[in-house]
C-alpha cells in the first residue's frame, strides 16, 4: 500500500462557476487513494448540490457551523483535525480575500483559520479579477503566510472572456495534491524513463505501433516526481496528459526514444523503461505514400531495434535499472528470465491482456530477493507502490556501492 492511500483531505468548494469541477475533483483525487471530507459556502450550494458531492465522496458534506451532527459544536475544529490538508477548490477572489484577513464567517473560512495541516488553494475567477492589483496583493500575502497556490490556468472562462483565472483541471489539482502529501523517498533524485508505444513509419503516413497507451508510465512519472524525483520522461506517442512538472522529449520510432536517452542517459540515478519499444522497424520507408496495387504482394523488410533497457544496464556504471514485461502467458518465468538477461535490478510484470488500455493494474515485481505481487489497483496508485519499492531497493543498492 503506498504511504498516502491511509490520507485524508478536507475539499473547500466555494461559490465560483467552476465549483462543477469539484465533482471530478472528487473522484480523481479518490483514485490516488485520498479519502475527502468536502465542506462548501453558502454560495458554492448553488452552483452544486452537497448530495452530488457526498455520493461521490462517501462522506457527509458539510455546509454550516452549527451542523447537529458534530456532537461538541465545534465542527471548526474537528473536521480538519485529522486531515492532511485543506483543498480549496475552486477559490473565489472573496474566498482569497478571506484567508488573508483572517475572517472567520462561516463554516469553511473558520475551518482554514483554525487548521493545524497544509493549506492548498485552486483560484478560480474572471481574468480581470485575477489581475485585479487586489488580488495579486492578496495571491502575495497567502504565498507568504506559506500556502500553496495551484494555478490558475489561461484559457477560455465561462463569462466568454480568455486569459488568466480559469481552475486547473481536476486531474492536474489531484496530481498536485498527491503529489504534496507523497512521502519524499526520491528527492533529488534523477529519474531517467521512457513511456508508451513507439511507432515506427512505413511510408508517409502508415506505420507499425502497438497498443501501449502510455498511462502506466505516466502514472509512474507522476508518482516519482511527488516522491521528489527530477524526472526526465521520454515518451512515444501517448494522448495521457503529461505529468506537470516532468522534463518531456516526445519521440515517435525506437531509433528516436534510443537517441534521446542516449543523451540524458549519463545524470540519471535510476532508469525506467516502460515503454513499449516496437521489436522490429522498417528498414527503409518510403518518403511518399506506396501506392496500393490490386494484384501485388507487399513485402516490407523489418530490421530489429535496439534493446534501450539492455544499453543502459549494460554501461560501465548503469543506474538502478528497471524494466517492465509484458506478458500473456508464463508470467513469472519469463520476466525473471527477461530480468536476467538484461541484467535489470528490478523487473514489473504484468500480464498484456490485463494491462494494455486499463484503468488499473496487477503487477508483480522481480528483484533478486524474489517477487512481490502487489494488489489489483488503479494505476495511479499501483505506480505510487512500484516508485516506493524502487526507492528502497535503489537506497539499499547505493549502500552497496
Ligand atoms: O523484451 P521486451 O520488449 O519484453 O522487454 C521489455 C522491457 O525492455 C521494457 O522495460 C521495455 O521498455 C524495454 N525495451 C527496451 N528496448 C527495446 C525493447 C524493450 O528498452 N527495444
Amino acid at each position: 500500500m503506498s504511504d498516502i492511500t491511509s490520507k485524508k483531505v478536507v475539499l473547500g468548494v466555494t461559490g465560483g462557476v467552476a465549483a462543477y469541477k469539484a465533482a471530478e475533483l472528487v473522484r480523481r483525487l479518490g483514485d490516488q487513494g485520498i479519502g475527502v471530507h468536502v465542506v462548501m459556502t453558502e454560495a458554492a450550494c448553488g452552483f452544486i448540490t452537497p448530495a452530488t458531492l457526498q455520493a461521490l465522496s462517501g462522506n457527509p458534506v458539510y455546509t454550516d457551523m452549527w451542523d447537529a451532527r458534530i456532537s461538541n459544536s465545534m465542527a471548526h475544529i474537528e473536521l480538519s483535525r485529522d486531515k492532511a490538508a485543506i483543498v480549496i477548490a475552486p477559490a473565489t477572489a472573496d474566498f482569497m480575500a478571506k484567508l488573508v484577513h483572517g475572517h472567520a464567517d462561516d463554516l469553511l473560512s473558520t475551518l482554514c483559520l483554525a487548521r493545524d495541516c497544509a493549506l492548498i488553494v485552486a483560484p478560480a475567477m474572471n481574468r480581470q479579477m485575477w489581475e485585479n492589483p487586489a488580488t495579486q496583493r492578496n495571491v502575495a500575502q497567502l504565498e507568504k503566510d506559506g500556502i500553496t497556490l495551484l494555478g490558475p490556468a489561461s484559457g477560455d472562462q465561462a463569462c466568454g472572456e480568455t486569459g488568466n483565472g480559469r481552475m486547473l483541471e481536476a486531474q492536474e489539482i489531484a496530481d498536485a495534491v498527491a503529489a504534496f502529501l507523497a512521502p519524499k523517498t526520491l528527492a533529488g533524485v534523477n529519474v531517467l524513463m521512457t513511456a508508451g508505444p513507439t511507432f515506427e513509419p512505413i511510408d508517409a503516413v502508415r506505420g507499425i505501433t502497438n497498443r501501449s497507451s502510455g498511462k502506466m508510465g505516466y502514472a509512474i512519472a507522476r508518482a516519482a516526481i511527488g516522491a521528489g524525483a527530477k524526472v526526465t520522461l521520454i515518451s512515444g506517442p501517448s494522448s495521457q496528459p503529461i505529468p506537470a512538472g516532468a522534463m518531456l522529449t516526445q519521440v515517435q520510432s525506437a531509433a528516436d526514444m534510443f537517441a534521446a536517452v542516449k543523451k540524458h542517459a549519463k545524470g540519471a540515478d535510476i532508469f525506467i523503461g516502460v515503454a513499449a519499444v516496437a521489436d522490429y522497424r522498417v528498414e527503409t520507408p518510403s518518403e511518399h505514400k506506396i501506392k496500393k496495387t490490386e494484384s501485388d504482394a507487399l513485402t516490407l523488410k523489418l530490421l530489429p531495434n535496439p534493446d534501450i533497457l539492455a544499453w543502459v544496464a549494460g554501461q560501465a556504471k548503469p543506474p538502478f535499472t528497471v524494466g517492465f514485461a509484458a506478458e500473456s502467458q508464463n508470467l513469472e518465468n519469463y520476466a525473471d528470465e527477461k530480468r536476467r538477461r538484461k541484467k535489470v535490478n528490478l523487473i514489473v510484470a504484468n500480464l498484456a491482456q490485463n494491462a494494455i488500455g486499463a484503468d488499473d493494474n496487477e503487477v508483480m515485481l522481480l528483484d533478486d530477493s524474489g517477487t512481490h505481487k502487489l494488489m489489483r489497483a488503479p494505476k495511479e496508485a499501483v505506480a505510487k507502490d512500484i516508485v516506493a519499492r524502487i526507492a528502497t531497493l535503489y537506497k539499499a543498492a547505493k549502500k552497496r556501492r
